[in-house]
């Protein structure tokens, strides 16, 4: 008899989201103890950031990371993989009792599923965290929370059930504070790599001191170091606003559920309200492209009704550009006040027009730093809505411009001491990963951080000559005042008379 070859089709698994996600957590970052580390640091501190931003505060941040497995002597085992306890505390927006569990202890669940700039994108970062952090040392979360205007605030000790996505909690318990305090501390144990993941962690705060110079941040190292960058920049940038999606942007599904919640009676309302920079001409104008009658019922639209108008929308050019009101870019001052961190010589920076990818709007900023304290040889410096991008460098676009850029047209050099910043923000940044580590190579995108950087060379090459010119003028005084003083002395001892140094150096 032959054996069967396939399991019976009976045994049918669902896997819940959060099972999908740990079981795929390398797409986020978590590859390896040492890379976990460095993740779940910078998803709690952007998670912080955001909450900061979003409360309107200047952010204070500090991150304490312990070591809590005994260490070894053994240099081989002390590299081994070992349990550290990660707190990270902000005062922030603070989060409202009733969603803790949700927000925290739930995969795809957020508050920032919205069309505006925000660090967060996906709804897994930090809670993925904390789920590897359970999963490698079978220790509940720890979160103390509280908002503005409140007397009390809550802590809540909680677990995520990873077969049903859903949280449990353990404890909890109502803290009292004052109606001015508000913000969040979350603390959980997690199994990490200290020796392997030190230099990108001490990296990542180095970095996002200079794209947020407006916070303080302190991390407290397992080796017993502390990192502080205190707030140079007293000012939060612009806060982003709220938008409606732009029509080129949009898919099928999220049109189809737009259509099914609208209260408009006619397409032409329809367009009109739910899109942003919309107005009656330019809706009449694609439903005439389109081949819709204005008045019909948005009800009425079938599934390739609906396929037809997402393609009209996509290629009718007839629509005014994205607002960047939904932008929160950085802004010259504060770009110059980040960059100043490295002590360079000379910096300059400038912001690109908005400009658009995919129904998404952009704004690219550039800078670049010269001389002072920066070592020899070009640094590259990338960021996405204000947060470091540190691995994968070789295939973001930003290398790509930079390695095109002919230094020699700016009297530089590629050993020259030169630090290279890009920031682009976005309501939908082109990452190549959910991991968030680079930008893919995108025309609109390429170009701006072309001219942008272009901008900012030339001024730096400018102030280099200018620099130079004057040493050479100062060598050659000081050649020729060399030369006099020798002159004078030979006269003086010619005629017997005094060398006169008033004469010389000048003075009274
Ligand atoms: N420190 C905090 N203060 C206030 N709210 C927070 C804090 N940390 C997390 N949250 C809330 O929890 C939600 C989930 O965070 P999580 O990091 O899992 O996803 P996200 O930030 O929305 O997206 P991403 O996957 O890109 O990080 C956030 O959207 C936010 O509402
Ligand atoms: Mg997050």
């Amino acid at each position: 008899m032959q054996a069967a070859r396939h399991a019976p089709l009976t045994d049918v698994v669902e896997l819940s989201v959060s099972a999908w996600f740990y079981r795929n957590r390398t797409i986020a970052g978590f590859d390896n103890p040492a890379r976990s580390l460095y993740v779940s640091v910078r998803e709690l501190v952007e998670n912080s950031l955001d909450a900061c931003e979003d409360a309107g505060v200047l952010p204070d941040i500090t991150v304490d990371l312990e070591r809590v497995s005994p260490k070894r002597a053994n240099n081989r085992i002390e590299s081994e993989p070992q349990v550290f306890r990660l707190r990270v505390q902000d005062n922030g927006i603070g989060i409202p009792r009733d969603v803790i569990p949700r927000l925290i202890g739930k995969m795809l669940s957020g508050t920032k599923f919205t069309l505006r700039q925000s660090r967060g994108t996906f709804g897994l970062g930090g809670s993925l965290a904390l789920l590897h952090g359970q999963v490698t040392t079978q220790q509940p979360v720890e979160v103390v929370t509280g908002t503005a205007g409140a007397t009390e605030g809550t802590r809540v000790v909680m677990r995520l059930d990873i077969e049903k996505n859903e949280p449990v909690v353990i404890e909890e318990e109502r803290t009292i504070k004052s109606p001015d305090e508000h913000g969040t501390a979350i603390a959980f144990y997690l199994e990490g790599d200290w020796l392997r993941s030190k230099r990108k962690i001490v990296e990542y705060f180095a970095q996002t001191s200079i794209i947020v110079p407006y916070a303080s941040l302190t991390f407290r190292a397992p080796d017993g170091r502390t990192y502080t960058y205190p707030r140079v920049f007293h000012s939060l940038p612009r806060p982003p606003r709220e938008m409606r999606p732009h029509p080129r942007g949009i898919d099928v599904e999220t049109l189809k559920s737009m259509v099914t919640n609208t209260r408009k009676k006619t397409l032409l309302s329809f367009m009109t309200s739910s899109f942003q920079r919309v107005g009656k001409t330019t809706a009449s104008g694609l439903l005439r492209y389109a081949g819709f009658d204005p008045e019909m019922p948005p009800s009425q639209l079938t599934d390739e009704d609906l396929v037809g108008l997402m393609r009209a929308m996509a290629s009718y050019n007839g629509f005014m550009i994205p607002s960047s009101d939904s932008l929160s870019p950085a802004g010259e001052e504060l770009l110059k006040a980040g960059l100043q961190r490295l002590n360079p010589d000379f910096v300059a920076v400038s912001q690109r027009a908005p400009s658009v990818h995919e129904g998404h709007p952009f704004i690219v900023e550039v800078g670049v730093a010269y001389g002072g304290q920066l070592e020899p040889g070009m640094r590259l410096y990338r960021f996405a809505n204000r947060i470091p991008l540190l691995y994968d460098e070789g295939s973001d676009v930003s290398t790509r411009v930079i390695r095109e850029l002919n230094l020699k047209n700016y009297g530089l050099r590629p050993d020259d001491p030169l630090a290279f910043l890009v920031h682009i923000c976005s309501t939908r940044v082109p990452y190549k990963t959910v991991g968030k580590e680079y930008i893919g190579d995108v025309d609109a995108v390429r170009r701006e951080i072309q001219l942008g950087l272009m901008a900012c060379l030339r001024r730096i090459g400018e102030s280099v000559r200018r620099k130079h010119r004057a040493q050479r003028q100062r060598k050659r005084e000081d050649r020729l005042l060399r030369y006099y003083t020798f002159m004078a002395c030979i006269l003086s001892d010619a005629t017997g008379r005094p060398v006169s140094t008033t004469r010389l150096f000048g003075g009274a």
